[in-house]
C-alpha cells in the first residue's frame, strides 16, 4: 500500500483528563470519560514519500505543530522498525490549538493511518494506545460514543487502554452545542499547561482524588441516560479541572470574556427550565450538552454566537 485515507472525529471529555503520571508514555493521573462527536474531525492522506512532511488545509507545516507529527512518525517507525517516510495531507474541520481537541482528531487520524500505510495489523486497542503517545486523549477518539481511558497502574502502560462504554447510537437525543468563541491557537499548550499545573496548583490533588468517584456515578448516568446527572458531573469535572489551571503559577486562564458570557446565559436559562450543561476544555469555547427537544430554545438564546451543533459520532476509520 503506498497511501491510505482515512477520517477521525473530535471527542470531548465529561470527566477530565488533565495532568500526566508519566511523560514519555503520556499515562494519566485520572482515568476520563468522553463522547466523540459527528462532523467534527480530521481527513488525512497519508503516503509513502521520500521524506516526512506535513500539510495542514494544503498548506506546508514546520512550526512547532508540524515537529510533534514528524516526532510521533519517529516514533512509529522506532517501535515498529520502519523505514520509510510520510507525506501527510491533513484537512481539519476543526479549528487547530483553539480547544475543541483538534490534536485528539489529528494524532487518532494518524494512528489509525500509520497502521494501515505500513500494515501494522495493530488492534484497535493497540491503535488507541499508540494515538495516545501523540496526544494522551486522542486514545479516546479511536472508539465512537461514550468512551473511557483508563488511567491504568501499570509502569509500562499498557494497562491504560481506551474501551468504548456505549456506542454513538445509545443516546440518540444527546447532542453538543459547539459554541466557537475564537480559533486564535492557546498561548500555552495542554501539554505544558497540564505539567505546570501538577507542579504548581495547591488544589491539584483535591482536584485529581474528588473528581475519580465521578466516573462510575457518570456511567451509571449514562446508562439510564438521566440527563441532569450526566449534566451535573460534566460541570463538576470541568469547574474542578478549570480551578487548577486558575490556581496554577502563573495562572492559565483559558476563557475569554465571551466565554463567561455564554456560561451566565446558560445558568440562567437552567434556572427557568431548560436543560443544558457546559463543559470546557484548554481554551475558550464552550461546549453545551443538550437534548434535542430543547436545541431550538439553546439556539434561541444564543443567536448571536457562532456555533455547530453536533451528535454523537463513531470511532477512527479507514476510508
Ligand atoms: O490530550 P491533550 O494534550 O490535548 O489534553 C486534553 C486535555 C483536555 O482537553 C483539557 C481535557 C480532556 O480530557 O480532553
Amino acid at each position: 500500500m503506498t497511501s491510505v485515507i482515512v477520517k477521525a472525529n473530535v471527542n470531548i471529555a465529561l470527566i477530565k483528563y488533565w495532568g500526566k503520571r508519566d511523560e514519555t508514555l503520556f499515562l494519566p493521573t485520572k482515568s476520563s470519560l468522553s463522547i466523540t462527536l459527528d462532523g467534527l474531525g480530521t481527513t488525512m492522506t497519508l503516503s509513502k514519500s521520500s521524506e516526512d512532511s506535513l500539510k495542514i488545509d494544503k498548506q506546508t507545516i514546520t512550526d512547532e505543530k508540524a515537529e510533534k507529527v514528524l516526532r510521533f512518525i519517529s516514533l512509529v517507525r522506532s517501535l515498529y522498525g520502519i523505514s520509510d517516510h510520510v507525506a501527510i495531507d491533513s484537512q481539519s474541520t476543526v479549528p487547530v490549538g483553539a480547544g475543541l481537541a483538534s490534536s485528539a482528531s489529528a494524532f487518532s487520524a494518524l494512528a489509525i493511518g500509520l497502521n494501515a500505510l505500513f500494515s501494522l495489523n495493530l488492534s484497535p486497542r493497540e491503535v488507541a494506545m499508540l494515538a495516545r503517545r501523540g496526544s494522551g486523549s486522542a486514545c479516546r477518539s479511536i472508539l465512537g460514543g461514550f468512551v473511557l481511558w483508563n488511567k491504568g497502574i501499570l509502569d509500562d502502560g499498557s494497562d491504560s487502554d481506551a474501551v468504548q462504554l456505549f456506542p454513538e447510537t445509545w443516546w440518540a437525543s444527546l447532542r453538543v452545542m459547539v459554541v466557537s468563541i475564537s480559533t486564535k491557537e492557546k498561548i500555552v499548550s495542554s501539554r505544558q499547561g497540564m505539567q505546570e499545573t501538577q507542579k504548581t496548583s495547591p488544589l491539584y490533588a483535591a482536584w485529581v482524588a474528588s473528581d475519580e468517584p465521578l466516573l462510575p456515578k457518570m456511567q451509571v448516568a449514562i446508562e439510564r441516560k438521566e440527563f441532569l446527572t450526566l449534566g451535573m458531573l460534566t460541570e463538576q469535572s470541568c469547574f474542578g479541572m478549570h480551578a487548577t489551571m486558575l490556581t496554577t503559577n502563573p495562572p492559565l486562564l483559558y476563557w475569554l470574556s465571551e466565554t463567561v458570557e455564554v456560561l451566565n446565559s446558560i445558568f440562567a436559562a437552567r434556572a427557568t427550565g431548560l436543560p443544558c450543561f457546559a463543559t470546557i476544555d484548554a481554551g475558550p469555547n464552550v461546549k453545551i450538552l443538550v437534548e434535542q427537544q430543547h436545541v431550538p430554545a439553546l439556539q434561541a438564546l444564543l443567536h448571536n454566537h457562532h456555533y455547530t451543533i453536533c451528535s454523537l459520532g463513531e470511532g477512527a476509520q479507514v476510508l
